[in-house]
Parts: structure tokens; sequence; C-alpha cells
């Protein structure tokens, strides 16, 4: 299989646009959590050049690192803590455009300067998150909010039912 996600338009909706059917093609056969969630954190590093991308998953009552894009993270973050646990607990998604800001942040890298962490959803259950960290301040809006939140759809989708 070859796929390519690089892309020459500067327009973030755009790119957003042109990536999810890419997307969901790569992701639609493949059930097996790990291999999947893989192949979507090297397809969003590609596509839109992240700092770090990569999923955090539910697992024990806390989240665990999982595939990622990016330099070594975090292994374990507990319910309620940092800007991914709070969005599991809140079951939303986060945009955190100064980490600095953010009441116990947990800073993986200290580079990392905003941050955007959308859950991923199993009906009402919360089976992970999305996070993704910019080393530049105020990287995510509600575009990146609007779209990230159908990629998670799409993995939900795939993995989950
Ligand atoms: N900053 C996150 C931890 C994960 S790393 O950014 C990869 C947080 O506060 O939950």
């Amino acid at each position: 299989m070859e796929a390519s996600f690089k892309q020459t338009t500067t327009d973030k909706a755009e790119r957003y646009r042109l990536f999810l059917p890419q997307f969901e093609l790569l992701i639609s056969d493949e059930k097996e959590e790990v291999s999947v969630l893989a192949n979507a954190s090297a397809a969003l590093h590609e596509a839109f050049g992240f700092f770090w991308v990569g999923f955090y998953l539910v697992k024990d009552g806390q989240l665990i690192l999982g595939p990622f894009q990016g330099s070594a993270a975090c292994y374990r973050i507990r319910k309620g803590k940092g800007v991914c646990g709070t969005s599991w607990t809140e079951a939303r998604t986060l945009i955190v455009p100064d980490v600095e800001q953010f009441p116990g942040h947990i800073a993986c890298s200290s580079l990392s300067r905003s941050e955007i962490v959308v859950p991923i959803l199993a009906g009402e259950q919360v089976k992970g998150v999305l996070d993704i960290d910019s080393d530049q301040l105020n990287s995510f809006d509600e575009t990146d909010r609007h779209y990230l939140e159908k990629v998670a759809a799409l993995i939900a989708k795939t993995i989950y039912q």
C-alpha cells in the first residue's frame, strides 16, 4: 500500500477537507486498535506536520500511552489530570492556547506551548483521546476541533463498532 498525506494548500480547513476521505480509506479495512492508531498518527503527522500527535488509551482506570509521532512521552495519565485526563473526565474536546495557563498541564516536552485533546467516543464511553501538541502558542481553533472530532469519530467507527 502506498499512501501519501503530504499537502500543498496552506488553507487549514481545505487541508482537513482533503485529508478526511483519504484518511477514511486508509483506516476503513482494519479493526486492530494499535495498527489503526499507528497509521492514524502517521497520516496526521505527515499531512499537518504536528509537533506531537498521538493517542492515550483508557486501560485499567487510567490513560496509557498509545501510538504517536513525536518525542518520547509520559506513559500514564490519571483520570482528571492534565489536559488529556480532563478531556477524558469531561468527555469533550479541550483547546489550550497556552499550556502554561492550564492548571495541572502535564509537560511531556518542555517545548510544547499549545494543545488540543479530542476524546474518542464509543457511544457515551471514552475509549481514549487524540492528543496534539504544538511548539507555538495558539495553534488550535474551532476549525481543528470541527475536523479532528470527525477524525476521532471515524476512528471510533472503524475500531469500536
Ligand atoms: N500535555 C498532556 C500530556 C501528554 S503530552 O502532551 C504528549 C496533558 O497535559 O495531558
